[in-house]
């Protein structure tokens, strides 16, 4: 037994746009928040897995099958039996565990750096996402994969799911002056598994109404990605808006998103929208400066919900 105490970091994301629609392969615009999850990993007499993250209440409890889920497919991934090697697994950080900020995936990337430092592999990046998304995959069924790559790269990206098999489009942006936003979440912590399955389901009952709301994300998409190579950040934010509708179209939404993103518009943000699985969990809100940061982020504390400010591209 060695006495090394090794860690790993895995950052918050946001979506800005294409939650869901990445899972059929459509892209997405993601970006890396500034807080982490970080793992620490050390020998020890018996296995023990100590989860400290800070959550949104009852969050882990929620999601404690998941959790498990994934710790076993990281052990099994990285070949380890806690019965020849037990060891002391922590998870710390100021990633406040809540969906729509990618808990589960910085859990995932984090676990795996540390795990490869503690067990001198020598991955590179690739690797450690290969890893996360295995862990991803077992804690909520078929994810897309855009989670764990922001989780472990970072930074702004294009990211799009190969339908096919093969590699995934990952796509950095680079944002030359950081870019405000407001995170905020509604208290609701979702299954990502369950809402992804209820879309298909209705994807299958309403496949006109799907094709219509595809057409107008692609739209949506090729004006933000042009917004976001000149960062036009008045298109930018209307478009969040007009990708906001079409969730609400397949049923995302919730009174308690719809109450957050009425605050942060008569505040004055730029554009706002649900990130994440939706039907809960968070909202992000494009606010340049930090004054329109701070009017909008005590807009929506003022009305009861607690929020986080970062940049894009952290
Ligand atoms: C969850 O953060 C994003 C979803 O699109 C699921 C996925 O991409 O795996 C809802």
């Amino acid at each position: 037994m060695d006495g090394r105490v090794s860690e790993g970091v895995g950052y918050g994301k946001t979506i800005l746009f294409g939650e869901h629609f990445v899972v059929y392969g459509k892209p997405a615009i993601a970006s890396a928040i500034g807080s982490k999850t970080i793992a620490k990993v050390s020998d020890s007499d018996v296995f023990e897995f100590i989860d400290d993250r800070p959550e949104t209440p009852g969050y882990k409890e929620k999601k404690s099958g998941e959790i498990q889920r994934q710790i076993e497919a990281l052990l099994k991934h990285f070949k380890i039996d806690v019965e020849k090697r037990p060891l002391k697994i922590v998870l710390e950080g100021n990633l406040e565990c809540n969906s729509g900020v990618g808990a589960s995936a910085a859990l995932a990337a984090s676990i795996s750096r540390a795990l490869n430092q503690h067990l001198n592999l020598g991955m590179n990046d690739e690797g450690i996402n290969e890893a996360a998304y295995i862990a991803e995959e077992a804690g909520s069924g078929t994810p897309s994969g855009i989670d764990n790559t922001c989780s472990v790269y970072g930074g702004f990206i294009v990211f799009q799911k190969n339908v096919s098999g093969g590699r995934n489009r990952i796509e950095k942006i680079s944002v030359e002056t950081p870019v405000e936003i407001v995170m905020a979440g509604s208290g609701i912590t979702q299954e990502t598994k369950k809402v992804v399955e209820d879309v298909r389901n209705m994807r299958e009952r309403e496949p006109e109404l799907f094709e219509r709301i595809f057409k107008d994300y692609d739209e949506i998409f090729s004006r933000a990605k042009k917004a976001v190579d000149v960062m036009d950040l008045k298109e930018l934010g209307g478009l969040m808006n007009r990708n906001q509708t079409l969730l609400e179209e397949m049923t995302l939404s919730c009174p308690e998103i719809e109450e957050i993103l009425e605050a942060t518009r008569e505040a004055g943000a730029y554009g706002a929208k649900l990130t994440g699985t939706g039907r809960g969990g968070s909202v992000i809100a494009l606010t340049p400066g930090k004054g329109l940061q701070d009017r909008v982020s005590d807009a929506i504390e003022e009305i009861g919900y607690k929020t986080f400010k970062t940049s894009l591209g952290v």
